[in-house]
Formats: structure tokens, C-alpha cells, sequence
């Protein structure tokens, strides 16, 4: 069976990382894609989108051919650590609570390392097929900060060890990561100044030092352009300090702002990004996901069928 891809969403805290993986997600399971979305923040956002009460570690089917998995650190490390030591006492002694930062601490990287390898076997052909395999794993990451240490563990761990199976894993993490036919980060960022920032800083980093294939950027909650030029510069002229009218010049003050990171972006990564609308109702529906994420698939991969590889490299904003 052919190896799965793998698509990691990352951006700032609250710039809709959960949201757009959840909209990816049902748009690539719609196209036909087995997919698997996993919650890693443990906030249950994810869950709720779906009307989910809590995801569990096991994959639970959501929809058609779509699955969500919740992934507890702390439970990876345990069962790792249970598989090593094959003495339960020991494991839970070594890894209660108060014991599982200072190991954390203590072993850098381990809770990235184990959180990429499990990512890994969702996609990896195995002869076995001893789990569940899917065509497409979707991570709902942590932060940019959190997430270029995550994607840096592979690389860091090959310049430490020369041989034997850790180097092996790693290798072959590494070669997940920067296979632009099987990973894709995707960036997510808000029309405004610190988010921009931060995607750009996320960009050289994961783009330069790491050479990890990266999509389009994603700018969400974006404001529609509602009014031509010449309507824009007749508003401008109009004296008329109505509501209506604060109204319209707020809404072309946010396009403008829109537009403005965008170009900031494009200058910074040589991407157009790809925009994504406010939704203006406060609600998220199941039918703004579903829009949001099949106009996504096709904007940031050469096709909207998954059946080639990302390219992030198309050349015009289409919103
Ligand atoms: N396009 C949108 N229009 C309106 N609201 C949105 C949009 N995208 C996200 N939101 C809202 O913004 C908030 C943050 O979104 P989300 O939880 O997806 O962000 P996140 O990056 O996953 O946050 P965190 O860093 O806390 O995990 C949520 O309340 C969500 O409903
Ligand atoms: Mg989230």
C-alpha cells in the first residue's frame, strides 16, 4: 500500500490552526482521502468543532472517511517508556507527574521525537498493517514557537547520534519531513502585524535552515472586498458620519489591512497567500468548513483531487 502524507498547521496562538485542519480535513475526505486529524493542544477545540465531547487516543470516525485522534504527550512517553523498560512499577514511578517534566527536561526533544514518530506510523506503509493506516494525516499543531522545535528534532538528533536505531528513526523522520510529495506545512496567520511577523519568522526557519516544503501562507478571518475603487474613493469623499457609512469605511479599513499583509507576505515568502473570509455569524458551520477547505486544497496544492504533489507555488490570489 502506498505511504500517506502528512499536512502540519501551524501559526500563532489563535489565528485558527484548529479551524482550518478541521476545514481541510472534511474537504479532503470529501475528495476521497482517508483522512486523520490530530488534536495535539489537548484544548479539545478540535472535538468541538465536530459537536465532539473529547477526542480519545484512538481514531474515532467523525464522518466519512474522516478521523480524529487526540495525542497526550505524557501517555507517548509512558508507553514508550513502558515498551523500554517492560516493567510497569518502574514506568509509572519513573513517570508520574512531578518525575515527567524533569525527564522531559532532562531528554530534550523526546516528547518531539515520540510525537513525530507516532505521526509517522499513521502514514508509513507497513507490511504488517498491524494500525489503522490513513492517506492523509492532518496535525492540528502547537504554535510556531513550539512547532519549529517539534519539525527541528529529526535534524538535531542526526548531527548527536552516528549510528544504530535512533539514528535509523531519525533518518527516516527527516526524510517524511522534507519529502515535498509526502509533508507539507502549512502556515496560518491573521491580518495583523504580530502574526505576520511571526509566520515570516516561522518561513526562514522551517524554509531555510530546515529546507522543509512549505504551502501558500493562509490568511484567515479576512475581510470581503465589498466596494470597487471608485465606490471606495465616493465613500471616502462622502461627509456623511452615519452609522452606515462608519460601517462601510470600517470594512474598507480592514480590506486594505488585509491586502497590506498580504503583500507583506508575498514579499517575504514569494507566495501569494491564500485567503480565508471572516465568518461574520460568530458560528462556524460544517458548511463554511467544508467551503473554506475544498477552495483551500485547491489554492494551495496543484490539485484539488491530493492526487499530485503540494506546490504552493501557484502565482494569483483567487479571493
Ligand atoms: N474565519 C473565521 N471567522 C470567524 N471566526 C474564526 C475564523 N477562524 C477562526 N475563528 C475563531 O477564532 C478562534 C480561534 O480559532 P482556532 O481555535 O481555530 O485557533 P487556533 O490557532 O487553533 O488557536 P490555539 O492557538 O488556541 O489552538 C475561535 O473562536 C474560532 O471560532
Ligand atoms: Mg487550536
Amino acid at each position: 500500500m502506498a505511504a500517506g502524507r502528512v499536512i502540519f498547521v501551524t501559526g500563532k496562538g489563535g489565528v485558527g490552526k484548529t479551524t482550518i485542519t478541521a476545514a481541510l480535513g472534511l474537504a479532503a475526505a470529501g475528495a476521497g482521502s482517508r483522512t486523520l486529524m490530530i488534536e495535539t493542544a489537548a484544548d479539545g477545540s478540535l472535538a468541538r468543532l465536530f459537536q465532539i465531547e473529547k477526542l480519545d487516543s484512538k481514531p474515532c470516525w467523525i464522518a466519512d472517511r474522516l478521523a480524529a485522534v487526540a495525542v497526550d504527550p505524557q501517555h507517548l512517553v509512558r508507553d514508550y517508556f513502558s515498551r523500554l523498560l517492560r516493567i510497569p512499577l518502574l514506568t509509572n514511578r519513573l513517570l508520574d507527574s512531578a518525575s515527567f517534566r524533569a525527564l522531559a527536561d532532562a531528554a530534550p526533544g523526546i516528547v518531539e521525537f515520540l510525537l513525530l514518530e507516532h505521526v509517522s506510523t499513521w502514514v508509513d506503509a507497513s507490511f504488517w498493517q498491524r494500525r489503522q493506516r490513513f492517506d492523509l494525516v492532518i496535525v492540528d499543531g502547537p504554535a510556531s514557537g513550539h512547532m519549529r522545535k517539534l519539525l527541528r528534532v529529526p535534524r538535531q538528533l542526526l548531527g548527536l547520534v552516528v549510528a544504530g536505531p535512533l539514528r535509523h528513526a531519525a533518518l527516516h523522520l527527516e526524510s517524511l519531513l522534507t519529502n515535498p510529495d509526502r509533508c507539507v506545512v502549512v502556515p496560518v496567520s491573521l491580518a495583523e502585524e504580530l502574526a505576520v511577523t511571526e509566520t515570516l519568522e516561522t518561513w526562514a526557519v522551517l524554509r531555510q535552515e530546515l529546507f522543509l516544503p512549505l504551502s501558500r501562507p493562509i490568511i484567515n478571518r479576512v475581510f470581503p472586498r465589498r466596494f470597487s475603487r471608485s465606490e471606495i474613493e465616493k465613500i471616502a469623499r462622502h461627509e456623511d458620519g452615519g452609522p452606515l457609512f462608519e460601517a462601510a469605511r470600517y470594512a474598507i479599513a480592514m480590506r486594505q489591512e488585509a491586502e497590506r499583509h498580504a503583500r507583506a507576505l508575498r514579499r517575504g515568502t514569494g507566495k501569494v497567500p491564500a485567503l480565508v473570509p471572516e465568518a461574520f455569524s460568530g458560528v462556524i458551520t460544517p458548511s463554511d468548513l467544508c467551503r473554506w477547505g475544498r477552495r483551500l486544497l485547491a489554492e494551495l496544492f496543484t490539485d484539488a483531487g491530493w492526487g499530485t504533489k503540494p506546490s504552493g507555488s501557484r502565482t494569483h490570489a483567487t479571493h
